[in-house]
């Protein structure tokens, strides 16, 4: 088990059950990505009009911005259930089979962390996807004969935090691939004021813009940074959560202006001090900071990237200008000769 799983598998039920609450059951609930949805909603209607499965979706983006709620969604807006497994959990080429084997008619059938999936199992993915076919080997050896069963016409929804690990085969044989960007601070008010709702938590409309603006874009750290100031509004407060509770709580949690938190600014700071500019290999800041490479580039990187405090060049990562600001440091090139050296 990967480290990334085990920290998946140790998260908090209560949490991970709250989660469940606020996921948006309906594309009216979902708020943001207008141009995605737009798109989606014209391809389930099509479909719908015409009476068929909806043709293969790949979402593609960070963790947190609404993959796997969108695969609920169009399952909903469909009117058929959802099979939801993982590309880790499709060990076998014959676990794949016995989930396809069992689909309905228009059935959507959920792959989260696509890019996993092992290559002899997305082999049989390729016919499933394409002709609605599986080809299995019964028997061994030079007595082994192939045959052919017909499947449902299911729809295929994927989720990947990395399109770059998909392959090219795969990748072409989804209709559609949606690919997720960051909320704006607009667009997570709503998202915490429905959330604020559902929780019953009193959350006053500065508050909501505060923890907007700290939530690195994504709705689910928003939905977190919520919980939290709740936690704290309740224990130092009356409750309600207005902007100075906000404030006094996401300081005490260590999220700053930008929604960094510890780890994001002990990159910048790895990258602006430790490695004095120089530009420094994945691998390398990832065990300067004992963290997993997959986790600083699928969780914590694209955000640094998307405020431009990050850059990866063919060398490795540079902190930006805008980097060395936020630590409260000057970039090196503006960095008066050495003093020390000749002074
Ligand atoms: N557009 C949205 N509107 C409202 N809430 C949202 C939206 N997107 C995500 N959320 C909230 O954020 C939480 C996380 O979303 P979701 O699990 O769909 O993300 P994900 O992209 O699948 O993440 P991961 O890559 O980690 O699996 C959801 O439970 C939901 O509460
Ligand atoms: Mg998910």
């Amino acid at each position: 088990m990967s480290r990334e799983e085990l920290l998946r598998a140790s998260a908090d039920p209560i949490e991970s059950a709250e989660e469940t609450t606020l996921r948006p059951r309906s594309l009216d609930d979902f708020v943001g990505q207008p141009r995605l949805v737009e798109h989606l909603q014209i391809m389930l209607s099509a479909a719908k009009q015409r009476g068929q499965s909806v043709d293969h979706i790949l979402f593609a983006g960070p963790p947190g911005l609404g993959k796997t709620s969108l695969s609920g969604i169009v399952a909903v807006e469909m009117g058929v259930s959802l099979r939801i497994t993982s590309g880790p959990a499709l060990e076998r080429a014959g676990d794949l089979a016995a989930i396809l084997t069992n689909l309905d008619d228009g059935d959507v059938l959920f792959i989260d962390e696509v890019h996993r999936l092992p290559r002899a199992v997305e082999e049989v993915l390729y016919p499933a996807m394409e002709d609605f076919q599986l080809d299995i080997v019964i028997g061994k050896g030079p007595s082994a004969r192939s045959i052919r069963l017909d499947l449902p016409r299911f729809t295929l929804v994927g989720a990947t935090t990395r399109t770059g690990l998909i392959t090219g085969p795969l990748r072409d044989r989804f209709g559609f691939v949606a690919r997720l960007d960051f909320y704006t601070p607009e667009e997570l008010v709503s998202i915490l004021t429905r959330a604020a709702g559902i929780l019953g938590v009193p959350l006053e409309p500065p508050a909501a813009l505060e923890c907007a603006r700290r939530s690195r874009g994504t709705p689910r750290i928003a939905n977190r940074l919520l919980k939290r100031v709740r936690d704290y509004a309740e224990v130092r407060g009356d409750g309600t959560v207005t902007l100075e509770v906000a404030q006094q709580a996401l300081a005490l949690f260590e999220v700053d202006e930008l929604g960094l938190d510890k780890v994001d600014r002990a990159i910048l700071h790895a990258l602006c001090v430790t490695f004095a500019g120089q530009p420094v290999g994945l691998g390398t800041l990832a065990a300067s900071l004992a963290e997993e490479p997959d986790t600083l580039e699928d969780v914590y990187e694209p955000f640094l990237l998307k405020q431009g405090l990050l850059q990866r060049t063919p060398r490795g990562r540079i902190a930006t200008p805008a980097g060395y600001a936020h630590l409260g440091l000057q970039p090196p090139a503006s960095r008066p000769s050495e003093p020390g050296l000749f002074g």
